[in-house]
């Protein structure tokens, strides 16, 4: 079979690109144009909810593509009913918008934190976020971003947000102190692109609280969180609290893009007629693989498999890599995880594709895992077989 080159010379330069072209997968494997074998534990970066080629998947997204791909927001998508239902049940929340992509619902939440304020006589209103944070890449979101990187160069960024450190509801107070204009605190259940960094549950809740006293709204960003990757639908729900806005995307439709925004009653009103829209969100093709995806979620157990298989893995990283001064820490929650070294590890990405593995390293020192939440526990033990040698090896560099 002749060798295909893995190149890109009309498409942008956006991405560090590693010299592979995926032509095809199954489960949580994937093949490359060569024909080379990777175990998949990235999932297109926590979005493969099902895995690649999912035998009920597949055939309900080619049902849907040959009755009606797109139609338009001028009329009625039952589709959108259906999903927007079940998202309401899963979350105890009351509406939901729909959107492509993560930024999107992203910038949906903010203009409704904004609209929010304005309707309350609030012109300048200001938005509580937090370092590290990522968001997304558009102009507000790369704002709302705590990363120097993703903003440079782009600049002015847009204002009215005030950053705080994580878990600390001292300086989340102090931060926001007589300030009548703060309409909204905004952040991510667990961090991902900052390097997989939980926020406590106990500080989960005193935000709520914090939230509730000012007439704030909370909003979480379950973009690559939610979706059971962590064993409950929104890993905000470990903490037993609803937020007011949620932003989802990734997983929803297990590859399909898919984004939406899951309001509660402070928030499902304050959109009317003209204020938001986008003519792709909640076309029927995206909102089938939205409700098809939750539809085997909840069929195969999908929740309870991403909390035990997760917290298997864990447990192996945790045992292989105990007294190991080079490993700063395993965290992270369900098929959520990150291991941070203590130095940069970028070339790990390289080295787990030549093996046969596929992941990510995150804020320059933390390997991060996120596959699709049907693994077995005989494939995270393969993920383990690969991984730990690899790393064991780079810290003894
Ligand atoms: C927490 C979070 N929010 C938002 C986004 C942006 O999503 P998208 O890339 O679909 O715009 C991401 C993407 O990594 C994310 O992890």
């Amino acid at each position: 079979m002749p060798q295909i080159e893995a190149a890109s010379p009309h498409v942008m330069n956006t991405y560090g690109r590693l010299p592979i072209a995926l032509s095809h997968g199954r489960g949580v494997r994937v093949w490359d144009v060569n024909g080379k074998e990777y175990l998949d534990a990235l999932g297109g970066i926590a979005v493969n909810t099902l895995g690649h080629g999912h035998p009920r998947l597949v055939p309900a997204l080619q049902d849907q593509v040959a009755r009606m791909i797109h139609c338009s927001n001028y009329y009625h998508v039952p589709l959108q009913e259906q999903l927007a239902a079940k998202l309401v049940e899963l979350s105890g929340l009351t509406n939901a918008f729909f959107c492509s992509t993560g930024l999107e619902a992203n910038e949906a939440a903010l203009k409704l934190a904004r609209k929010y304020g304005h309707d309350k006589g609030i012109t300048n209103p200001k938005v509580v976020v937090y370092e590290k944070a990522f968001h997304g890449r558009s102009i507000a979101t790369l704002s709302a971003t705590g990363n120097p990187k993703v903003q440079a160069g782009f600049g002015p960024l847009v204002e009215g947000f005030i950053r705080v450190p994580l878990n600390d509801i001292e300086a989340l107070k102090q931060a926001t102190e007589g300030d009548k204009d703060v309409v909204a605190v905004f952040f991510e259940a667990i961090q991902g692109e900052g390097g997989v960094n939980p926020m406590q549950l106990a500080y989960m809740r005193q935000v709520r609280a914090l939230c509730d006293e000012r007439g704030w709204l909370m909003m979480i960003d379950e973009v690559q969180c939610g979706m059971g990757r962590t064993g409950k639908w929104f890993a905000h729900q470990w903490a037993g609290i609803k937020p007011d806005v949620m932003p989802l995307a990734k997983g929803l439709g297990s590859g399909v893009p898919v984004g939406a925004v899951v309001a509660g009653p402070k928030a499902a009103n304050i959109f009317q007629p003209g204020n938001h829209g986008t003519t792709f969100g909640g076309n029927p093709l995206a909102m089938r693989a939205g409700v098809e995806t939750i539809r085997i979620m909840e069929e195969d157990g999908l929740l309870q498999n991403a909390e035990r298989v997760g917290a298997h893995l864990k447990t192996a990283f945790e045992k292989a890599f105990a007294g190991n001064p080079g490993v700063k820490e395993v965290r992270g929650q369900g098929l959520m995880l990150g291991i941070e070294l203590a130095k940069p590890c970028g070339v790990l990405v390289q080295r787990a594709a030549d093996a046969g593995l596929l992941l990510s390293v995150t804020a320059d020192s933390v390997v991060r895992m996120v596959p699709a939440l049907i693994l077995t526990q005989a494939e995270a033990d393969e993920i383990v077989a690969l991984l730990v040698p690899l790393i064991q090896a780079f810290l003894a560099e």
